[in-house]
């Protein structure tokens, strides 16, 4: 059997079109631009090109992308100032701090001076722990955990009463994706580092996550038929055959994996594009809240 790919750059490609329709809206009829601010600290390239990309998006969406590029050196006050700044500044919907920061930089603080109506990663402590309570509304939800739900209903697998394994607990990719699974009523297993038997636990998922950063960890017989899995991981390993001497794969084994699975998402072109996607989404819904249209 040869897994359904679910294409990521596909059902982005359908969120922008709602996205661009909401723009419309808001600036004829509300005079009001959604905006986007990022903050980029120090040289690291994946950092540098990822935030790239979302000020890219937010230009073509037709929304207002400010952007502060700060050195690695940077103070601890030095960076409260420019995110209180875009704190205050009406202009901007939404605040985006690129992680990782660099060490001399408390994260928590940082992320904690974003206000939670512009926290459009869903990082802020408050929308963290609104999502991990039953019956709350976390302003905004983290982005790439909110663009796997998407891949894993546009692969029309029914979440309700699966069993859901998460592989990786980090704050950014697996808690937040183990809370809405569970809160679409999904039976969920977080695995990690310490993790026993950590094969026979994915061999009863009816869907994976797989977000521990590691390449092609995930064996092609650790995924039972027809499951769906959901591929975070963005790793390059060399490759003397490319240019660039290296390629790009997830945390699962593509080759092997989709021989068994019932769906499966590519690395790249999965889960990457709906990033991005769900940030412009959050940033969009940042504005229309003000507005009263959510
Ligand atoms: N670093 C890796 N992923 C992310 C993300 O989704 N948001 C931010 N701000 N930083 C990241």
């Amino acid at each position: 059997m040869t897994a359904q790919l679910i294409d990521g750059k596909a059902v982005a490609a359908s969120v922008y079109a709602s996205i661009r329709a909401d723009v419309e809206l808001l600036k004829t009829k509300y005079n009001i631009v959604p905006g986007l601010a990022t903050i980029l600290i120090g040289d690291r390239p994946d950092s540098k090109a990822y935030v790239g990309s979302k000020q890219k998006m937010t230009q073509e969406l037709g929304m207002y992308s400010v952007g502060a590029h700060m050195p690695e050196d940077v103070t601890q006050d030095e960076a409260l100032k420019i995110v209180r700044g875009y704190a205050e500044d009406p202009k901007v919907h939404g605040i985006l701090v690129q992680l990782p920061l660099p060490p001399q930089l408390d994260q928590e603080t940082v992320l904690g001076a974003i206000p939670i109506e512009k926290d459009v990663d869903g990082f802020h402590p408050i929308n963290i722990g609104r999502l991990a309570m039953k019956n709350r509304e976390p302003m905004f939800v983290p982005c790439t955990p909110k663009g796997c739900i998407e891949l894993i209903l546009a692969a029309g697998t029914k979440i309700e009463g699966a069993r859901a394994v998460v592989l990786g607990r980090s704050n950014i990719v697996g808690l937040p994706a183990a809370f809405l699974l569970v809160h679409r009523n999904a039976t969920v297993t977080i695995c990690h580092s310490r993790t026993q038997n950590m094969p026979d636990i994915v061999r009863q998922a009816d869907i994976v996550v797989a977000a521990i950063g590691k390449a092609e960890f995930v064996k092609g017989d650790w995924i039972k038929p027809g499951a769906t899995v959901i591929d975070v991981g963005i790793n390059a390993i060399p490759d003397a055959t490319k240019k660039s001497g290296q390629r790009l794969v997830g945390d699962v084994d593509f080759n092997a994996a989709k021989e068994v699975a019932g769906a499966i998402t590519p690395v790249p072109g999965g889960v990457g594009p709906m990033t991005i996607a769900m940030l412009m989404r959050n940033t969009c819904d940042s504005a229309k809240r003000l507005v009263g249209l959510i």
